[in-house]
């Protein structure tokens, strides 16, 4: 039915311009079946809820407003609450990157960092460079500011570097955007020399690299390389030509909404300015009781913990794929973060068709996303995204099984 025809007073909007390029996730549709218990979700991009720290948040959050009620609930600085950015700039210290609290910003989450970078920096028609595949966030929130996207090809080893710098030196791009670790949704890792390559094309070719790093702590077998971010030290120069987005989302939680982003400091000013005129700053509350969690020393536990779960999870998606699957996808076990990605072999049904399969799979109430949603052009069809970060081993097992049942 023509819902405008069946509402005629219905005005019709006049939108800005600028949204037109945008659609509706399709993982936004899959979430109206995911709240049912008789479907099995490998779809979302979401920590495990069970996993979440509750008392220890509980206990922050009491004592931000037993000991600091007035920080806590009264307007902030758009650049953070200075204890937190300490604390975070301590956290980047650790990993071996040479960074003070006047070095970074608090946003609201990551996506907050890639916006209010997005708002500073891009002109529309500006070229960016992002990965092929990347997370699909990023996508619409550049292209929101009206950029170019061009995508750079990526393997078991993260971007194809060699081919980056042929796109960078072909089409001057503004900026260079990565997922360097445990990347969503490709699941690779870029190798340390190839980091090193990143930022010496960084520096030869004046463009801007934005590291988005959400996933780093969450490595199975042992730390990854270090971020770009802790290796700009070798690089003279290098650091000039850097930005990187952190987030506590996937290691804490993501409802407090705390992220933040390092950069050069006059991008920061303009950032937070930007960010003065949206949300004014972070959620107050939510930074103070962030800082007061961080000194509690309970997240080195949890990191634990989540690690050995996932690493679990991960291995037991990846058994199950390769068991009962085998012939029809390939997948590479990824070395933490929460995804695997898959392509179809085209052997059986589907030929090949992620969006085929994904559509038959969720008959058969099991949830994947299409891989072909994670690309800015020339998208690879016959790739998937599944997360193991929710499930159970059991569901995980239950989940492939009836994957395989529908080929
Ligand atoms: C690669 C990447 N960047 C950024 C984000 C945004 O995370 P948040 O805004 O919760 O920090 C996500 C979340 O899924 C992500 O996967």
């Amino acid at each position: 039915l023509n819902y405008r025809f069946t509402h005629p007073m219905l005005p019709s909007f006049q939108f800005a311009d600028r949204i037109a390029p945008l659609h509706p996730s399709p993982i936004h549709e899959l979430f109206k079946v995911l709240g049912d218990s008789r479907f099995i979700s490998f779809a979302g991009g979401v920590p495990d809820s069970d996993l979440f720290d509750v008392q220890g948040i509980a206990e922050a959050t009491a004592q931000a407003l037993a000991e600091e009620a007035r920080s806590s609930l009264q307007y902030g600085a758009a650049e953070g609450y200075e204890p937190l950015r300490e604390q975070l700039a301590q956290m980047l210290r650790e990993k071996k990157a040479d960074v003070v609290a006047a070095d970074l910003m608090v946003t609201a989450g990551s996506q907050q960092a890639l916006d209010l970078i997005g708002k500073t920096l891009i002109s529309p028609g500006d070229k960016i460079i992002v990965e092929g595949p990347t997370f699909s966030a990023t996508i619409a929130c550049f292209r929101l500011y009206g950029a170019e996207l061009i995508s750079a090809p990526t393997d078991e080893d993260g971007v194809d570097v060699d081919r980056l710098q042929e796109l960078v030196a072909q089409h001057c791009p503004k900026l260079v955007c990565l997922i360097p670790t445990f990347s969503n949704p490709g699941g690779a890792t870029l190798t340390l020399q190839r980091r090193l390559q990143v930022l010496e094309m960084a520096v030869r070719h004046r463009v801007m690299v934005i590291e988005d790093d959400p996933y780093s702590d969450l490595y199975f077998h042992g730390a990854p390389p270090p971020s770009l971010l802790a290796l700009s030290q070798q690089v003279a120069g290098s650091r000039d030509w850097l930005i990187y987005c952190g987030t506590l989302s996937k290691v804490l939680c993501p409802g407090l909404r705390v992220g933040w982003m390092v950069a050069p400091r006059a991008i920061l000013a303009k950032a937070a300015m930007c960010k003065q005129f949206s949300d004014m700053h972070t959620s107050a509350l939510s930074q103070v009781a962030v800082a007061r969690y961080l000194q509690m020393q309970r997240l080195p536990a949890l990191l634990a913990r989540t690690r050995s779960i996932y690493a679990e999870r991960a291995h037991a998606m990846h058994a199950a794929l390769t068991r009962q699957l085998g012939g029809a996808v390939v997948c590479a076990m990824p070395q933490g973060g929460m995804f695997i990605w898959a392509r179809l072999t085209g052997a059986g049904r589907f030929a090949g068709d992620g969006g085929a399969f994904a559509k038959a799979a969720l008959e058969s109430k099991v949830a994947v996303v299409p891989g072909a949603m994670f690309f800015a052009n020339n998208p690879d069809h016959a790739t998937l995204r599944l997360s193991y970060a929710t499930s159970s081993i059991e569901r995980i097992e239950e989940g492939v099984a009836r994957m395989a049942s529908v080929f």
